[in-house]
């Protein structure tokens, strides 16, 4: 959206001279100036940025993993009992550390596949973000009344 050439009064004397490079300093300026309030934006709501980061593991998660996991992270589906698929929500499974979830999910281990050759980095830690929260809302529901 900020790469619309905006029209101002400089802009227009500098294209009728024809010096079209202080007219595109002027805009990489401005760009400059939106981007980094963009960026201020960003940095200043990391619970926005989080959210969102749930909500497109969540999609992942349908996607690729409830079919074994089921939708509560459970791992109670048919395919996920005859497999001995791991309860997320569990404290063996939520002890794991990061790293240790992004390589279980990059590499699979035991009866589950490896899923690292069709997802980017970004969605594997998307994914690994939704196994955590798949714990908390377990933990929400338990502490209902306490909260
Ligand atoms: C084909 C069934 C299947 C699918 C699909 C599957 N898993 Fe698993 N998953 C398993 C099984 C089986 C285990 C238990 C592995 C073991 O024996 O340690 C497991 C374990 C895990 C664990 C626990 C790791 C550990 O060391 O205990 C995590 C985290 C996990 N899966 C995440 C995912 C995610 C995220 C996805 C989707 C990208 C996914 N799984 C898709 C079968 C599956």
């Amino acid at each position: 959206m900020w790469l619309l050439p905006l029209p101002t009064a400089g802009g227009k004397r500098n294209a009728q001279q024809g010096t079209k490079e202080s007219k595109n300093k002027m805009n990489t300026r401005k760009r400059v100036c939106i981007l980094s309030l963009l960026l201020g934006i960003a940095i200043a709501s990391p619970g926005l940025l989080s959210a969102g980061q749930v909500q497109d593991g969540q999609k992942l998660f349908d996607a690729k993993c409830v079919r074994c996991h089921a939708k509560d992270g459970s791992g109670k589906t048919a395919i996920g009992s005859a497999l001995g698929a791991a309860d997320l929500r569990s404290a063996v499974v939520q002890k794991l550390t990061d790293a240790q979830i992004y390589a279980q999910i990059e590499n699979g281990k035991a009866n589950m596949p490896p899923f690292g050759p069709g997802l980017n980095k970004q969605q594997i830690n998307e994914l690994m973000s939704y196994v955590r929260s798949l714990a908390k809302k377990q933990v929400a529901k338990n502490n209902k009344r306490s909260r």
